[in-house]
């Protein structure tokens, strides 16, 4: 028995390190999961490897920023599945520039996916979750939502967006969907990996965000999951319009 036993979980971004760690784990809960990526490199043998041990995985080829994609996937998954019972946001793209070298494509690309990606998938399959109980939607926002780094300026606003949106929908959703975001700290991931790799010392970078994490490290991809899982099930069931920072006391040393 798992805590998500019985239910249809849409992870988006699924192809990146968070993501298949959530199709992995909201699977292991007992989970129908669709797993979507604008990026199918390695998909089938993700599927291959989590429906070889039992668990209901496909997986769907979509760009979240394309609204005609996204709604072709919700009624793909209307006619295969009927419903949706959790949605976990999860894709997203990060630009490093100073503001002088932000260039329009990486303003738009990061507003793009980490934002209005998230309200199509929303608006797309909000239809698909009305009238089931216990339904939710995950955001995967980050903690550049509400605080500033330097050269992470389309991120930082496209992840405070973020924050806005899971909190207009927790309202306009109630009481029929549950609506919260997660905003984690630095989490080692290709994502994170890429933040260091753009400066000459990566080694430096990487050990200069740890010395100001209190926890002593960066988090894993399954530290943030945990929380995912834990938002989707009905252990949750009075938990709408939070913003879980999971960033092992980042923010409390005003890193
Ligand atoms: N890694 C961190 O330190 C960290 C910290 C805070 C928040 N986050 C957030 O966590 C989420 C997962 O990040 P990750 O570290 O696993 O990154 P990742 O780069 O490993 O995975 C991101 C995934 O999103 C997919 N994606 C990008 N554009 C897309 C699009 N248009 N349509 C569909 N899919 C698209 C990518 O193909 C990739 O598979 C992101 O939203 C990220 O902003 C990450």
């Amino acid at each position: 028995m798992g805590i998500l036993d019985g239910k249809v979980a849409l992870v988006t971004g699924a192809m990146g390190d968070m993501g298949r760690a959530a199709c992995r784990r909201f699977a292991a809960e007992g989970a129908a999961v669709v797993a979507t990526d604008v990026t199918d490199i390695g998909a089938e043998e993700f599927v291959d490897e989590l429906t070889a041990i039992g668990h209901d995985v496909e997986f769907y080829k979509a760009d979240i920023t394309d609204s005609s994609a996204v709604n072709a996937m919700a009624e793909h998954v209307r006619s295969t599945r009927g419903h949706v019972d959790t949605i976990y946001n999860n894709a997203g793209v990060m630009a490093v520039s100073p503001l002088a070298d932000i260039t329009d494509e990486q303003w738009h690309r990061t507003l793009d996916v980490n934002l209005t990606g998230v309200f199509l998938v929303t608006r797309a399959f909000v239809p698909l979750m009305r009238g089931r109980r216990g339904a939710s939607i995950t955001n995967v926002s980050s903690m550049g939502g509400f605080r500033v780094y330097p050269t992470q300026i389309p991120y930082g606003a496209s992840k405070a967006g973020c924050l806005q949106l899971t909190q207009s929908c927790a309202v306009e959703l109630a009481p029929d969907i549950r609506v919260n975001a997660i905003a984690p700290g630095c989490i080692d991931t290709q994502m994170a990996r890429g933040y260091a790799d753009a400066s000459p010392d990566p080694a430096a970078v990487i050990a200069a965000l740890e010395a100001g994490i209190p926890l002593g490290r960066m988090g894993t991809p399954d530290e943030i999951v945990n929380i995912g899982v834990w938002l989707a099930s009905d252990q949750a069931s009075y938990v709408t319009g939070a913003i879980l920072v999971v960033d092992g006391g980042s923010t409390l040393e005003g890193k």
